[in-house]
């Protein structure tokens, strides 16, 4: 299998964390140990690779880390590595501790990071997406979205109860940066009355209306949520144009912000992360580089990194149709 004769490969978590991060790590390790290739785990993302913040790792050294939440090779978001100097001292640090390929778990930006690597070095790289944003093409999921819709899903239900109790409307922002898949999947699962979405144009008059005829239907307390990158505006934002719009309804808002990062992974995310991680490991023994793995309708693919992070991936809008639907 290992048609390009390598013999050491360097992997490294970068960017927002995500929960399975460390199940993918995992992954990397032991195909790795299968396929007797050594790892030099690399900690602090591209931090470290600038700075060489390297240790070897072996098959015990990611035992017990497969339900935890965040990455154990810590992460960061290296303004350094954005400028090709920062890019240099890394392709240094690569070639000084013999490291022939590169396995990023990250992105976006972990993304772009490595294809400009790729791009001035040669060196291969491989693209993990781990994101609880959801916004790489090339997957049907990242690792990190299915937890974090999860996490969202329990914290909604939870705010409804109050919300309930005090016949309130809540506003619940969540994470996403300019993409709303956590949005409108934890939306449907929580019943959410509307979702606000970067993807979809919803004025706060048109959320007034929604308001309006569900009240008009015996509905007394209701959940919006709302995604960071909506245009409309942020939760806080909405929230207040409604209570100047109409000043009886009694209005909250909650951001629910880190917490969505946090935690151990569910099953589905510990499952798409070893698979990727294997498929990692054995893309680039067969000369894949420069690519990310994913997995489309449970296959794995491998996408170029510059498809991955340009071309864009978009929710579903029917499940917005089917959101409204079961609104009403
Ligand atoms: O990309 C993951 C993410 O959690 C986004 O959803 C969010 O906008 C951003 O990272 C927050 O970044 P930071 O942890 O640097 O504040």
């Amino acid at each position: 299998m290992n048609q390009q004769n390598i013999r050491r490969i360097g992997v490294l978590t970068s960017g927002g964390d995500a929960p399975g991060m460390n199940a993918a790590l995992r992954a990397v390790v032991r195909a790795c140990a299968f396929h007797q290739i050594e790892v030099e785990g690399v900690f602090q993302g591209f931090t470290g690779l600038i700075a060489g913040d390297f240790k070897r790792l072996n098959e015990r050294s990611v035992a017990r880390i497969l339900g935890r939440g965040g990455t154990i090779l810590k992460s960061s978001r290296s303004k350094e590595f954005m400028t090709t100097e920062g890019r240099a001292k890394a392709i240094d640090q690569i070639k000084k501790h013999h490291v022939d390929a590169l396995i990023t778990i990250g992105g976006n930006g972990t993304f772009t990071g490595a294809h400009k690597l790729f791009e001035e070095s040669g060196i291969p790289v491989m693209g993990i997406p781990g994101s609880i944003d959801n916004d790489l093409f090339g997957t049907d999921h990242c690792i990190g979205f299915d937890t974090a819709t999860n996490t969202v899903v329990d914290a909604v239900d939870k705010i409804r109860d109050t919300a309930t109790s005090h016949n309130r409307i809540f506003f619940v922002e969540v994470m996403g940066r300019n993409s709303g898949f956590i949005a409108l999947k934890a939306g449907i699962a929580a019943g959410a009355i509307a979702i606000v979405l970067p993807e979809d144009e919803m004025t706060a008059d048109e959320l007034m209306q929604i308001l309006r005829s569900s009240e008009d239907s015996g509905k007394s307390s209701s959940i919006v949520i709302v995604a960071e990158g909506a245009k409309s505006g942020s939760a806080y934002d909405l929230a207040k144009k409604v209570t100047d719009q109409h000043p009886d309804y009694d209005t909250r808002v909650t951001v629910l912000g880190h917490l969505q990062r946090g935690g151990a992974p569910s099953c589905y995310d510990r499952v798409i992360a070893s698979r990727m991680g294997v498929a990692a490991v054995e893309g680039l023994l067969q000369g894949r580089k420069d690519v990310m793995v994913g997995l489309v309708n449970d296959r794995e693919t491998y996408t170029s990194l510059e498809e991955s992070i340009h071309r864009a991936n978009l929710p579903n809008r029917d499940e917005l149709r089917i959101a409204r639907i079961l609104a009403i």
